[in-house]
């Protein structure tokens, strides 16, 4: 046996096989002919044998015929009709050349379709508009089906979509196009970690470093699963990788401040929280942590600040006013603590929380009516009441207010 390189640079199988009725065949929708045609076009354009149009005896699909297998893109058409010929030939049958070893389709009009489709796309992308872009991929993709980056576009809005085993799909496409692209590791690895794979999530994002040292990308995104994974060391060593390729990107201080708190290195918490506001003023998470850092650690002057801070940007985040609330009540100031629950309540009238703490304010000023029809409301509301803090407060309200 010998083995070469294919003496041909494109091949097209059509299936011609036909069961003259007995079976769902090619043949009952012109299989033959619409081989005939191709192979004639090929040959007019003197393409032929270079582009080979070539019989297939069944291709194994037969209830979907007329079947057409194209190398070396590895495409498949189905359905295929005669009226479609002049379309595959536009598509298929066009001179081609060599550069090198390498096999390229150069024909310039399909890397400006390509190129175009592709824009279009990543300005959909950067819209969130998800499914044009898909659109516009496909057809990017339909224009250049040996470039990785039109898969890995597409992959990316299939993970917006939350459609991760096609982005999946996109990214190993991606990958056996350009077994060196770092970005379809990195995109798979994502889509890994959102279907809940968290051991091919962390080969992806290792093999996308491995690959390119500098993808900061990968290296927050496996910083992002090793802290989830409860790996806070694995986690700030790609973290500090990261800010050591970009030391200028307030989300990555922020997300090493958020694993430095949950280790409980509040200082070093602190200081990439104070890094992560100065590059990034608007990044309401970066102040809320700080503030309840500065909670926990009784500084609740400081908490309110930063609290204000992160309302300031979220105006809509019940959770902001509730933890304001909570330290405006440890340093006495009732009035705001109330206004700020009030908020809690109108954003979401069932939240219990807010009833029991309001009730508190309305206790700390003395107001023990309106303190004891929160309480009610919270009974209402909340299933544990034997629970936390609540037996306590009932009883000294009840000791207050002589009810
Ligand atoms: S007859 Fe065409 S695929 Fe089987």
């Amino acid at each position: 046996m010998q083995t070469n390189k294919t003496p041909y640079q494109r091949q097209i199988f059509v299936c011609t096989n036909n069961a003259n009725g007995e079976k769902a065949s090619c043949g009952d929708h012109k299989g033959e002919e619409v081989f005939r045609k191709l192979r004639e076009i090929a040959k007019e354009r003197k393409l032929h044998p270079n582009i080979r149009v070539a019989q297939a005896k069944c291709l194994g699909q037969c209830a979907t015929g007329v079947n057409i297998m194209v190398y070396p893109e590895n495409i498949w058409h189905s359905g295929v009709r005669l009226e479609d010929v002049p379309q595959l030939a536009e598509k298929y049958i066009k001179a081609l050349v060599f550069i090198g070893v390498l096999f390229l389709s150069v024909s310039p009009v399909y890397a400006q379709t390509f190129r175009e489709d592709n824009d279009r796309g990543l300005a959909y992308l950067k819209q969130n508009n998800f499914t044009a872009a898909i659109d516009e991929f496909t057809k990017a993709i339909d224009a250049q089906h040996d470039n990785a980056e039109g898969y890995n576009n597409r992959a990316l809005a299939y993970i917006n979509l939350g459609r991760f085993a096609q982005a999946i799909a996109d990214s190993t496409q991606a990958i056996a196009i350009n077994p060196k692209s770092s970005v379809a590791y990195n995109n798979r690895g994502t889509a890994y970690v959102l279907q809940g794979k968290v051991t091919g999530a962390i080969a992806d994002y290792t093999k996308a470093i491995e690959i390119n040292p500098k993808n900061i990308s990968a290296y927050a995104n496996r910083g992002r699963l090793n802290m989830k994974q409860g790996n806070l060391t694995g986690s700030i060593a790609d973290y500090n990788k990261a800010i050591e390729i970009r030391s200028d990107a307030g989300s990555l201080f922020r997300d090493r401040g958020l694993v430095y708190a949950q280790k409980g290195d509040l200082p070093d918490a602190i200081a990439d929280f104070n890094q992560a506001v100065k590059m990034a003023p608007n990044d309401a998470t970066a102040y809320s942590v700080r503030g309840a850092i500065y909670y926990e650690q009784k500084n609740f002057i400081q908490a309110i600040s930063d609290f204000s801070e992160a309302i300031a940007i979220d105006p809509k985040d019940g959770e902001k006013y509730m933890s304001r609330a909570l330290a405006y009540l440890r340093v006495n100031n009732a009035n705001e603590a109330i206004a700020d629950l009030t908020r809690v309540v109108a954003i979401n009238p069932n939240d219990a929380r807010a009833y029991f703490n309001r009730a508190v304010g309305f206790y700390q000023l003395k107001q023990f009516d309106k303190a004891w029809a929160d309480v009610h409301m919270f009974q209402k509301l909340s299933p544990h009441q034997e629970t936390g803090n609540f037996p306590n407060f009932i009883a000294a309200l009840k000791n207050a207010s002589g009810k």
